[in-house]
């Protein structure tokens, strides 16, 4: 079977994580996967960011929850990586699915509800996903497993995952049991059990963030379904020469 690679909030590592050039060049990776990290303004404006703060990605101060969408475009999220990319903002869901929905890829939204939970993100984001028909290739995770039951309620049917890095016993059936179709685990946390367990409950095992080639091929050995790393590029190599070295 072949892992899939998801660019873990775009090509992180060689634009600011996120953004569009990020995305952009992810996009032309190879990569079959995007990842992104949504937040709410204080009018609930879904957009792109990492940290409930915008401290670290942007040159403002203070929480997106607090910022309404005019006022936190205006910000840039670019300098604080390179002054290349001065001209970046955050940018919205909508924005970014519209450019999203043309491209033959994969996407894992994650719902950053496990510090704040924003009211109505997940009816918000759904309904997102629904106007731009990406419902069928879209995996919706979050670390808070009251999200991931909420969009079951909104649609039964929809992929989700319980995302981790935390050890417990039958994970994969406690994750099931609250409405997640899938894991996401941190790569720390992958053993030949928990694939085991996974397999035996018919979910997919995705692992973040992987991007030292060993753990590379750790996960592509051991028949990981996904991996989420901020250098597709070098992952997309990796994967095609571990299965030339399959193959001799
Ligand atoms: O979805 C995988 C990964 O993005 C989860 O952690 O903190 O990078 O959003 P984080
Ligand atoms: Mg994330």
């Amino acid at each position: 079977m072949k892992t899939m690679i998801y660019a873990h909030r775009g090509a992180s590592k060689l634009a600011p994580e996120n953004t569009m050039p990020a995305y952009q060049i992810a996009s032309e990776s190879g990569a079959d996967g995007l990842e992104i990290d949504v937040q709410l303004t204080k009018d609930s404006i879904p957009v792109l960011i990492h940290d409930e703060n915008v401290r670290r990605t942007t040159n403002g101060t203070g929480f997106v929850q607090d910022y309404t969408y005019d006022e936190i475009k205006q910000l840039d999220a670019g300098s604080w990586f390179s002054s290349k990319f001065s001209d970046c903002s955050i940018i919205t869901l909508d924005y970014f699915l519209r450019w999203f929905k043309d491209l033959p890829l994969l996407l894992n939204v994650e719902l950053k509800t496990n510090v704040i939970e924003y009211k109505r993100i997940e009816r918000i984001v759904y309904d997102s996903l629904k106007h731009y028909q990406l419902l069928d290739r879209t995996v919706i995770s979050s670390f808070n497993i009251t999200s991931i039951k909420k969009m079951k309620i909104i649609n039964p049917s929809v992929s989700t995952a319980f995302l981790t890095s935390t050890k417990r016993r039958h994970l994969p059936g406690y994750a099931h049991s609250h409405g997640a179709s899938s894991l996401h685990i941190k790569y720390r946390m992958l053993d030949k059990k928990i694939v085991k367990q996974c397999h035996k409950n018919h979910m997919p095992l995705r692992i973040y963030t992987v991007n030292r080639p060993s753990w590379m091929e750790k996960c592509f050995k051991m028949g990981c379904d996904a991996i989420f790393t901020d250098v597709p590029h070098e992952a997309v190599e990796y994967r095609e020469l571990y299965k030339k070295k399959q193959e001799k």
